[in-house]
């Protein structure tokens, strides 16, 4: 069910993130990390190489699994509802790979499918 998200100025929070924790081995990536971002606020998610950014963002489009915590996207959990949560969000990774012996179009089917 869908969670109803308002901050104080009754805005609803579109990413919700609660003590997110990401351990690979016995590295710490992420811990404990709490933030939200509401409707229409410019977010920027700063911090040094190394700090878990990009483990924050796959975490939040369910690209991996945290060890801790929970994610909620425009107030669906990210445990839950995260095949729905991937109609609603974008992202535009640093490093991206197509394949080079199919047409744009067949790339995107390609992604698309995958989902
Ligand atoms: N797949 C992985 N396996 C092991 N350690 C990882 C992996 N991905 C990231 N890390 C480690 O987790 C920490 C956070 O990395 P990352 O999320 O990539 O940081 P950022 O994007 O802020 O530079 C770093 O110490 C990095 O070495
Ligand atoms: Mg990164």
């Amino acid at each position: 069910m869908e969670e109803v998200n308002l901050d104080d100025s009754n805005k609803p929070l579109v990413i919700k993130v609660n003590n997110l924790t990401k351990i690979y081995d016995r590295t710490p990536a992420v811990k404990n990390l709490s933030f939200s971002v509401k409707q229409g606020e410019i977010f920027g998610f700063l911090g040094p190489n190394g700090a878990g950014k990009t483990t924050t963002i796959k975490a939040m489009l369910g690209l991996i699994f945290s060890n801790y915590g929970n994610i909620n996207i425009n107030g669906y959990n990210l445990d839950i509802y995260s095949k729905h949560i991937k109609r609603f969000i974008g992202y535009m990774p640093e490093k991206v790979a197509f394949y080079n012996n199919l047409t744009a179009l067949q790339n995107l089917n390609f992604y698309v499918k995958s989902i």
